[in-house]
């Protein structure tokens, strides 16, 4: 029903577009509209997306629909032979629910066969996504407080063994 392919550089604007959709449906009720909009175009900035997308070290891919519509967006980093970090993973909210979060991540685990875990950091409020990793077999190694221009952020750290 979805299919999943590494983001071409023209297709970064449609996923900025799912990411900014995405973070103000699930952050919206946590942090102010000011407080999204300067963390957004500090994570989402175009110009940090097509680094990313450029870069062999990472794996940037997007699910589409049948009708070739971007529904969700996957950036995994290789951090060294082992270890992998995940830095997103973002699922349109009238997508979720429906497999597209699971197979983007088996995208990845995929794409770096070789990797023996993946971590990755997640905002302590945001339940949904804590019970999408714990069900999918991540463990839960610690937790940090962080600051990202000016907004106060609360996370929980994830690991998966893989293999
Ligand atoms: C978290 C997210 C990526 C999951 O993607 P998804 O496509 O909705 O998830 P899937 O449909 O593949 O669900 C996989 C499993 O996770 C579990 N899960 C997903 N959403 C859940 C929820 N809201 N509550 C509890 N469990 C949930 C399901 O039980 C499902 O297991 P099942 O197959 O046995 O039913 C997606 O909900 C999302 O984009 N959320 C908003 C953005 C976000 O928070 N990203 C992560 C930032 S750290």
């Amino acid at each position: 029903m979805f299919t999943i392919s590494k983001i071409d550089l023209d297709e970064i604007k449609a996923a900025k577009d799912v990411l900014s959709l995405t973070w103000k449906n699930t952050y919206g009720k946590y942090f102010s509209a000011k407080a999204i909009k300067k963390i957004t175009s500090r994570w989402h900035a175009e110009k940090l997306l097509l680094k990313q997308a450029k870069d062999s070290d990472v794996y940037f891919a997007a699910a589409k629909d049948k009708k070739d519509v971007i529904v969700g967006i996957i950036t995994v980093r290789k951090v060294d032979a082992d270890t992998l970090f995940m830095h997103r993973i973002y699922v349109n909210p009238k997508f979720q629910g429906m497999g597209v979060g699971s197979q983007l991540l088996d995208s990845s685990l995929k794409y770096f066969s070789e990797a023996r875990k993946l971590k990755l950091e997640c905002e302590k409020k945001n339940n949904k996504a804590c019970a999408f990793y714990l069900k999918k077999g991540f463990k839960i190694i610690g937790e940090k407080d962080d600051e990202v221009e000016g907004v106060r952020l609360k996370t929980v750290v994830f690991e998966k063994e893989l293999r």
